[in-house]
């Protein structure tokens, strides 16, 4: 397959690049700093690296970026400085999300192009009853207040969950929500479920960046895993954190 990576010089979006050139799928990333990226990748013929800022692209780039793709990846999130935090674009993962969309729609394709968003346990799936303490309701509360990214991930599930839905002719969907994200080297045993087993705030599991690569880079090889995932929000754990 072909498949577009949006955040690919991210740490996850590194691991997740890294697995999809493992499984002989040919690569298109979206960077702002190609010079940052590994030599590896600027010398492999099924990667293409395309040097611009996801969102300043104008519609018919974007359009042309995703024609000929079929899975498109957001490993976007918003870097860990106070004008990553509370600069513009507030709405990076958001406004990414629903262009990238609008752009698969205006290619027409034959056959439905996987979307995966990387999301976050923070987040609830509001299309499944998931209980969460009336103490853990109020630290998400403030949070969408006092962090613009957690509004960010919350309202780039909720676009896909509502605008995008379960029936769409164009795109089919998954949000893979990592619990607390480490850095490991490599890919270890780990656990996917249809909701949090732990609370995401009170007490965080673990999962390496590295097993989210792959799992992302699964979803998108293997029919069966996508056809058992999509249109839901996977929650993800390494095995080795869980106590
Ligand atoms: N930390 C956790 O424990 C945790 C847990 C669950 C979920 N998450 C979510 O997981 C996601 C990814 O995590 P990560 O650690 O892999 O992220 P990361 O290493 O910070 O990567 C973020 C990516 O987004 C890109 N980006 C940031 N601002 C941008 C902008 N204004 N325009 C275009 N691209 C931009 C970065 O590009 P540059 O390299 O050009 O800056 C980079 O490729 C985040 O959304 C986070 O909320 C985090």
């Amino acid at each position: 397959m072909t498949v577009l990576v949006v955040g690919a010089s991210g740490a996850t979006g590194n691991h997740l690049v890294e697995q999809l050139l493992l499984q002989k799928h040919k690569v298109k990333v979206i960077v702002r700093t190609p010079e940052r990226l590994p030599e590896s990748w600027r010398n492999n013929n099924n990667l293409q690296i395309i040097s611009a800022s996801i969102l300043k692209l104008g519609d018919q780039e974007m359009k042309e970026y995703c024609n000929g793709c079929q899975a498109i990846v957001s490993c976007l999130g918003h870097n860990l400085t106070w004008k990553g935090i509370y600069g513009q674009p507030r709405k990076l993962v958001t406004d990414a999300t629903r262009r990238l969309c609008d752009a698969i729609k205006a290619n027409d394709p034959e056959q439905p192009v996987r979307f995966i968003l990387m999301n976050t346990t923070g987040n609830r799936n509001r299309d499944l009853n998931e209980p969460i303490s009336f103490a853990q309701k109020c630290v998400i509360f403030l949070l969408r207040f006092l962090l613009p990214p957690h509004l960010d991930n919350e309202k780039a599930a909720d676009y896909l969950r509502t605008k995008i839905g379960q029936n769409n002719q164009f795109i089919e969907w998954v949000a893979v929500r990592p619990d607390g994200l480490m850095n490991e080297n490599e890919v270890s045993d780990y656990e996917i479920h249809p909701s949090p087993t732990r609370s995401a705030i009170f007490n965080a599991g673990k999962v390496s960046r590295i097993n989210v690569g792959h799992y992302m880079a699964n979803l998108i090889s293997d029919d069966d895993l996508w056809n058992t995932w999509k249109g839901r929000m996977p929650v993800i754990y390494s095995k080795d954190s869980l106590d």
